[in-house]
């Protein structure tokens, strides 16, 4: 069997060893892929998705796996022409991966479905968010994709009136319109969901820390840092998810016949009021694939081959039990910015635990150095959170390279 996987980073190079470590062994390839990737996966030199499809065709690939979003909403959409060249895709088409792709277009999915959100309005103008603003906390969000950054919790008028500003007048994200949402509070879990048409399957729940500082300070990031067990969330919170939450999303894109085959990833609050949907993804999560996909055993391959086809079967695999624990090593200067080219030093000093490349490349010497803002994930699993914890934070701190930024409170915080 061939899979090829599209995406760069960590969750690609996660997915890429969830699928090598099948008891099946196919053969991977990667668009584009990055120099880690290279050791699990061939590389396609394709400048635009056409050429990828007209590839995928020649090579006789039998599965595509979208790893990143972007591609999924791009020209026809990356499902959309995988179909059209008879190719089976897991991943959604174009017109469902809107979800992601527009806030707008996922609040009024929301709302139309009657699946619990915070109150929104969408707002055109600066001056049209002012006036939707009724106090404060609260929460600006740009509707498109921003790479995480384009959400803004606002405690003060200051800080919306800068975000504001970074939107309608610095066009800091491209040309699009903005909500303004109430401010929910409580704890957050990523769920992870396989839909396939009108089935689905829920997956092992993640919680993601997606500010550059301990404590939750600073701004927000694409992800600090990640854990995942089946003991975040006991069989109660998951029974009221699944009715509240994955049931009405399902039956939601079958009543608007936007077909649906990928994982979807809703982003909830646990709030006093019960779970709400912050919002969906259309793919797995980043960080959160690094510590979910080392826990799951069985067949990945065929789980992914079968549901691309239509045919969703649960029984291919199951998570372990315990803890999965991945702490991001970041570079200089992010999330608003990101320096490359810091050597990086004892990548060969880790063990019982897994590295997945984020943003890395190796140097004419052959040497690994930064490549991006989030470099490193460093993923440990154990029969508890603290022994978990404590393994990967023992292998983070052998690897090393000049500005490096990491949490201390990952698995920490929200726990003790
Ligand atoms: P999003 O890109 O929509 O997931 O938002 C990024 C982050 O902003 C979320 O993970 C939350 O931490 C925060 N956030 C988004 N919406 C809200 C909300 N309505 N209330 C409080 N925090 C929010
Ligand atoms: N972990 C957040 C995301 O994947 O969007």
């Amino acid at each position: 069997m061939k899979i090829l996987v599209t995406g760069k980073g960590g969750r690609e190079h996660a997915i890429l060893t969830a699928l090598s470590e099948s008891p099946s062994q196919p053969q991977l390839f990667a668009w584009p892929g990055s120099d880690a990737i290279a050791s699990l996966a061939t590389r396609v030199d394709a400048p635009d998705l056409p050429a990828l499809i007209a590839f995928m065709k020649q090579e006789g690939i039998d599965l595509c796996v979208a790893g990143e979003e972007a591609w999924l909403v791009k020209d026809e959409g990356l499902a959309n022409m995988c179909e059209t060249a008879g190719i089976p895709c897991w991943g959604p088409r174009k017109e469902s991966a809107q979800l992601e792709a527009s806030k707008t277009f996922a609040k009024l999915f929301l709302k139309r479905h009657g699946i619990p959100t915070a109150d929104f309005t969408v707002c055109e103008s600066k001056a049209e968010a002012l006036a939707a603003i009724k106090e404060y906390p609260t929460v600006l969000k740009f509707d498109g994709l921003a790479a995480g950054k384009g959400v803004a919790v606002c405690p003060n008028a200051e800080e919306a009136e800068a975000f504001l500003d970074d939107v309608f007048t610095k066009l800091l994200f491209g040309a699009g319109n903005l909500i303004v949402e109430t401010c929910l509070t409580g704890p957050e879990i990523s769920i992870f969901v396989s839909v396939c048409d009108d089935q689905y399957h829920i997956l092992m729940p993640a919680r993601d820390y997606k500010r550059i500082r301990d404590n939750d300070q600073g701004p927000n990031t694409g992800g600090m840092g990640a854990v995942a067990s089946r003991d975040l969330a006991d069989a109660a919170l998951m029974q009221r998810i699944e009715e509240e939450i994955v049931k009405p999303t399902v039956q939601g894109l079958i009543k608007d016949g936007l077909r649906y085959r990928g994982f979807l990833y809703c982003g909830l609050m646990l709030t006093p009021q019960g779970p709400m949907v912050i919002e969906y993804n259309c793919r797995f999560g980043d960080p959160e694939a690094e510590a979910v996909l080392p826990m799951v055993r069985g067949d990945f391959e065929q789980y992914c081959f079968a549901a691309a086809q239509g045919k969703l079967a649960p029984e291919l695999i199951s998570f372990a039990e315990g803890w999965s624990i991945c702490v991001i090593l970041a570079s200089a200067g992010y999330p608003a910015s990101s320096r490359s080219g810091d050597a990086i030093c004892g990548l060969e000093q880790v063990s019982d635990a897994r590295v997945f490349h984020c943003g890395t490349r190796r140097n004419p010497a052959g040497v690994y150095e930064t490549n991006g803002g989030r470099v490193l994930a460093v993923v440990a699993q154990g029969t508890t959170r603290t022994a978990a914890r404590d393994q990967a934070y023992a292998n983070a701190d052998k690897i090393t390279f000049d500005g490096q930024q990491r949490r201390t409170d990952i698995a920490k915080m929200h726990f003790e």
